[in-house]
């Protein structure tokens, strides 16, 4: 007797387009809901210069509460953005991908100097309200990723785009020789955007004496632990896996590595990591109610989340939004998965593990 083999619909192996939920989306709502979006989405992208921003959570998507944005560059030879600041608005960049410099520059803080440091993949800066700053993008494919507090600075880019970005092929960014425009708007258009929030800094000169990817020198960028400040205000940088960690063992193994407390986001959001070990399957996913907005950002490994019933499972740049008082639960089928996350708030995610967690010294979790 001949053995057969059931036939296997093949469209379902083949076109990852299955692997779509009810919540995928492809650019982000009107109004807030809970929705998946994949990176790279088509839907709402814009060009400014040779950088293509992508808006996977909006004001209106997430009730006003944050923006997180994505801009994915080749690299250039000049500043991203001409140096200004912003009187309402906090800014947390993170490098996805490839590598940046960013400067910080706030005069009247105690760190009375020019910060600048080159980020490279899982580094993150904060730049608070009133801060001078600028980045130049240094890696032939960075993709940055921006959270904007409070919500609704995409407005903005819309104003500035040259115009709008699409791809059949949902390529990052529009590979062409450089005409060596900066990415940013001319001096002229930028001093014209304090309705905005943008308040230009044309005379600020961004120091270029970068040792071992820091300036000032011997910052500890990269080869000492980064603290975060005890105070809200003032402009720091978290490298990757040099900032505080936790271990939290309620289900399995959770690593948070926070980048913005309570404190230093003045209890409107946090940010930061969570990594997690795959589910044992005797085990049951515990569910999560919080009471304010959430986002998710896949880093590393596949995240899989169920949010109100649905099923979704998330790569690297895709990004999951989660309204509060909406029932949800998250975990890991593969080994090693990290996700960023954005919390509304004080009380998000990050403050719930961590009421449960102790101080960790690694950036993995124990062997058993
Ligand atoms: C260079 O790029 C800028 C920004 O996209 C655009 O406005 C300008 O027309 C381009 N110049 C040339 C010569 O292509
Ligand atoms: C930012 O600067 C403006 C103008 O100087 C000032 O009115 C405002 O209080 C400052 N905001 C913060 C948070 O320091
Ligand atoms: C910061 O430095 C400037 C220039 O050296 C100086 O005028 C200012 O007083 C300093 N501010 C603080 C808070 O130390
Ligand atoms: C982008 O598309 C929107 C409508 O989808 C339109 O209103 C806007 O003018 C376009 N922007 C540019 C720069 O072409
Ligand atoms: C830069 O890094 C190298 C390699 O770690 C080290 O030997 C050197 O002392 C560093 N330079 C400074 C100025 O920190
Ligand atoms: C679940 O399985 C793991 C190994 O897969 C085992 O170490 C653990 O004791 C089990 N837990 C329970 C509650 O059975
Ligand atoms: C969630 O419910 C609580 C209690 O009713 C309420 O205070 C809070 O504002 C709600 N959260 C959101 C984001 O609507
Ligand atoms: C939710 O977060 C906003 C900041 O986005 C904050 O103003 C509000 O108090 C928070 N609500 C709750 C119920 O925590």
């Amino acid at each position: 007797m001949r053995l057969t083999l059931p036939v296997v619909a093949s469209a379902t192996l083949l076109h990852p387009t299955s692997a779509r939920s009810l919540l995928h989306v492809d650019s982000a709502p009107n109004s807030v809901r809970p929705y998946v979006i994949e990176h790279y989405a088509a839907a709402q992208a814009v060009a400014i210069g040779q950088q293509i921003y992508r808006f996977p959570v909006t004001g209106a998507s997430s009730g006003g509460a944050f923006s997180l944005l994505s801009t994915a560059s080749p690299s250039s030879d000049a500043l991203g953005v001409l140096p200004h600041h912003h009187r309402t608005h906090d800014e947390n960049f993170f490098c996805l991908k490839g590598r940046f410099q960013l400067w910080a520059d706030k005069q009247n803080s105690n760190n009375n100097e020019t910060q600048a440091r080159l980020l490279t993949v899982g580094d993150y800066g904060s730049v608070p309200r009133n801060t001078t700053h600028s980045f130049q993008i240094l890696d032939p494919d960075t993709e940055l990723v921006g959270v904007i507090v409070p919500g609704g600075f995409e407005e903005l880019f819309f104003f500035l785009a040259d115009s709008n970005y699409t791809a059949a092929t949902n390529s990052p960014y529009l590979p062409a020789a450089s005409n060596s425009s900066t990415g940013g708007p001319p001096g002229e258009v930028l001093q014209t955007l304090e309705s905005f929030d943008v308040f230009a800094e044309l005379e600020f000169n961004p120091r270029r004496d970068f040792v071992n990817g820091t300036a000032p020198a011997n910052s500890g960028w990269h080869t000492a632990s980064n603290a975060i400040p005890e105070l809200n205000g003032i402009p720091y940088f978290v490298a990757k896996d040099y900032g505080p960690i936790y271990l939290n063992r309620d289900f399995g193994y959770q690593i948070i590595q926070p980048f913005v407390t309570p404190v230093t986001g003045g209890k409107g959001f946090t940010q930061g990591s969570i990594t997690i070990s795959r589910r044992s399957p005797n085990t049951t996913v515990p569910t999560h109610v919080l009471s304010n907005h959430t986002a998710f950002e896949v880093l590393e490994g596949a995240l899989s989340l169920t949010i109100d019933r649905e099923n979704a499972m998330l790569i690297m740049g895709d990004v999951a939004f989660i309204p509060g008082n909406t029932t949800f639960s998250y975990w890991s089928d593969v080994a090693f998965t990290k996700f960023m996350y954005v919390s509304a708030g004080s009380n998000g995610i990050d403050q719930q593990l961590l009421s449960n967690a102790e101080g960790w010294d690694y950036p993995v979790f124990p062997t058993s």
